[in-house]
């Protein structure tokens, strides 16, 4: 059977006057980047904008598509056309065929971010391209388009940026607002219902960079937007202000129902023998014991991984308490701190207790790996207890967490650096 994906018959289509899509679509992806699972498939949008005084290419596509890429360039202009390369993000799946798009096209210019300047010599291996770098304020006016530069990086990676063709309203977003869903009928209003993916594609690329997606939002809110080019996925032009709206909502909120003011404290544990779940009982009752703290005790044996992620991220403060097995803590552990990866980490406040038979790794090992994820571990001595904890011991573990939320709460203490 032929594959769809080989199909090489594909048109561009014209999404605004003489702006048109010549993206690739990719049914048959089933994990993208490692952590994304996609169902049925997605596409790598790439444009073309032709203007009288020549054209405009805004990104390209993964390396294996882009034949069908040239193809489609070569149906709507020469390569000696071309004026600019406009790359607003340089992950190979978008950069794959700039390379070569830059070998036919000697004459264009790349236009890049600032910050890509490295990545286009570490992806190209080229130290002769002609490249000039843009931002907020820059503009490139070709014939009847102006195309206005918009600084958005950490969308996903430290190079990101956007783009604006004044003329049409329209926003290259960059891989902001996409969606890995494959539907060849490419714009919002035709395709099947895509929201999940929508989601989906913000939790697991997005929410690390909340706070950037919010500086990115209020530069789109400064313009009037008809539709939104996206680089996978839908192309938004129903009601395009939704989907910001959406990343608003998700980028402002935290999940949190009601903490009253109060900074959160998540204390997780894992325990075979209850004494490491003992001292977690007693850090709890120290840090409710101190005012302006709302605490919570969480088993990491019966704990679904979207409720952890939910939880780390409306914590201000974490605890883990994880017992010492074959000079490890247990894989639980890790999971939890794997989850860190699609959170905004910053300022959150962590440590560690535990209890152990005679070496007791754990707790140093997750202390270290606090440290390698940015968390704040205040230098208050942690917690190890030997076997079963003493009455003492449990005192110690009470005000262990009376110090840690008094942290929490603003004390000013010395912080080391790791
Ligand atoms: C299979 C197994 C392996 C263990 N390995 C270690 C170890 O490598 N180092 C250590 O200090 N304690 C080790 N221990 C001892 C536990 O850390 C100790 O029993 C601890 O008190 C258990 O706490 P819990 O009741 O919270 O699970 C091991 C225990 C078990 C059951
Ligand atoms: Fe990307
Ligand atoms: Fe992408």
């Amino acid at each position: 059977m032929q594959n769809s994906m080989n199909k090489t018959n594909e048109e561009p289509i014209e999404i605004a006057p003489n702006i048109f899509f010549i993206g690739v679509f990719d049914p048959n992806i089933r994990t993208f980047d490692i952590i994304m699972k996609t169902a049925n498939g997605s596409s790598y949008n790439a444009y073309l904008i032709k203007t009288n005084e020549g054209v405009v290419i805004l990104d390209g596509v993964k390396l294996e598509f882009q034949d069908i890429f040239f193809q489609k360039v070569e149906k709507l202009c020469t390569y000696n056309e071309i004026k600019y390369v406009i790359s607003h993000h340089l992950e190979p799946d978008h950069a794959g065929s700039i390379p070569e798009l830059i070998k036919r096209a000697p004459q264009a210019k790349v236009l890049i971010s600032p910050q890509a300047t490295a990545m286009l010599k570490a992806i190209t291996h080229n130290e002769n391209i002609d490249f000039e770098t843009v931002w907020t304020n820059k503009s490139l006016k070709m014939g009847d388009k102006t195309i206005k530069f918009l600084t958005t990086p950490y969308l996903h990676w430290p190079e990101t940026m956007s783009s604006y063709v004044q003329e049409n309203k329209l926003l290259f977003s960059g891989d902001v607002f996409g969606s890995h869903y494959h539907d060849r009928r490419l714009f919002n209003d035709l395709v099947g219902d895509f929201h999940y993916s929508f989601k989906y594609y913000y939790d697991h690329i997005m929410r690390p960079f909340k706070s950037y997606v919010l500086n990115a939002i209020t530069l789109y809110d400064k313009l009037e937007i008809d539709l939104i080019a996206t680089l996978h996925g839908p192309i938004l032009r129903d009601n395009p202000k939704k989907y910001i709206d959406y990343y608003r909502k998700w980028s402002q909120n935290s999940y949190k129902l009601s903490s009253n003011g109060k900074k959160t404290l998540s204390i997780f544990y894992l325990t075979s023998y209850k004494n490491t779940q003992d001292m977690a009982e007693a850090i709890y009752e120290g840090a409710e014991s101190v005012d302006g703290i709302i605490a919570n005790v969480y088993d990491l044996a019966s704990i679904e991984e979207s409720n952890m992620i939910n939880i780390l991220e409306d914590s201000d403060g974490i605890l883990i308490g994880s017992p010492t097995i074959n000079a490890d803590a247990p894989k639980p552990v890790w999971e939890l701190l794997s989850c860190m990866m699609l959170l905004e980490k910053k300022g959150k406040l962590g440590s560690a207790f535990g209890s152990y038979g005679w070496s007791g790794e754990a707790v140093d090992m997750i202390i270290h790996r606090l440290k390698s994820l940015n968390f704040r571990v205040p230098p208050i001595e942690n917690i190890k207890i030997k076997l079963i904890p003493t009455e003492e011991e449990l005192q110690d573990c009470y005000d262990f967490g009376v110090e840690f939320s008094h942290i929490l709460n603003g004390k000013i203490i010395e912080m080391t650096m790791n």
